[in-house]
């Protein structure tokens, strides 16, 4: 079994918008080039879709942080520029820990990230950016697309997207391994020095992580609190075998728990 990375991260369905607006803050390292399609993302799209910048509860903001400062911890130590995220199950909260993660490094770090969205069959990132899209990963796996236009560009330096998009045409042989390791290839030669974060679908269903994620460099795997059950952690450990994965992350904590047990992680 993995290291927990952090224990909890929940909120509660009615929580009330929040203010603060995405940082402005600079990437390091590379010098800034016009990378990506900037678009527009209305602070009240990301209050409700539970984005940062749109949340004001402090709890949730240090339990992002907590997971921000533990997931760059291992990417530092062990070189990583490519992380998954997975959980069992659909609903689990992948995209919005993805999400959250990516925003948080990018803003809070000036670390340029690169967010993919490669649940190819049910894309949601362009939706929680509150984005109407003309290409995503989609067109690139069926169509050959040029990655140039689908890199978006949200109001938060250092942050950089990339949409999904279904096809209907998409094969399994669209989401092979050698397809997959050659777009990592492409993205990491446009964003140089960009930590790739890459939504994924649920392990359990379909074979599109096995495409995936032994192509990454790590993947985190998300745990729904009270959803998740033993037997599906059972069931995804062996899909697993070939895959780093980093740790774990526990969301939908309880919004009982006492503050020290809601940070209890390792
Ligand atoms: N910690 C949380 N607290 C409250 N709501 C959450 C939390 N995490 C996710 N959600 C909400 O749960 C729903 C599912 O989340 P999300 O889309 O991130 O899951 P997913 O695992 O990516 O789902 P899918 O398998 O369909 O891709 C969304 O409405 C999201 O806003
Ligand atoms: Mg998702």
């Amino acid at each position: 079994m993995t290291d927990t990375i952090v224990r909890a991260v929940g909120m509660a369905r009615g929580d009330a918008p929040g203010v603060e607006s995405a940082p402005e803050t600079r990437r390091r390292g590379a010098p800034i080039r016009p990378d990506g399609i900037p678009v527009r993302v209305p602070v009240s799209v990301m209050e409700r879709n539970r984005l940062i910048g749109g949340l004001k509860d402090q709890r949730i903001l240090d339990a992002y942080s907590l997971l921000r400062t533990r997931v760059l911890h291992r990417v530092n130590q062990n070189r990583i520029s490519t992380l998954g995220v997975t959980s069992p199950s659909p609903r689990d909260g992948k995209s919005l820990t993805a999400t959250n993660l990516a925003i948080s490094i990018a803003a809070g770090e000036n670390q340029p990230v690169l967010l993919v969205d490669a649940d190819v069959r049910r894309p949601s990132i362009a939706h929680l950016f509150g984005l109407h899209i003309n290409a995503g990963l989609g067109d690139y796996l069926v169509d050959d697309a040029d990655l140039d236009e689908m890199i978006l560009q949200p109001p938060i330096n250092g942050l950089y997207v990339i949409p999904g998009r279904a096809k209907s045409r998409l094969r399994p042989e669209s989401l092979s391994s050698e397809k997959v390791a050659r777009l990592i290839k492409r993205l990491k030669q446009r964003l140089p020095g960009a930590l790739i974060i890459v939504d994924m679908p649920p392990a359990l269903i379909g074979g599109d992580v096995v495409a995936f994620a032994p192509n990454l460099d790590a993947t985190l795997l998300v745990v729904a609190n009270r959803r998740t059950h033993e037997a599906d952690m059972e069931k995804v450990m062996p899909l697993m075998e070939g895959v780093n994965v980093m740790g774990t992350v526990l969301n939908f904590a309880d919004q009982a728990v006492s503050k020290n047990d809601y940070y209890g992680g390792r």
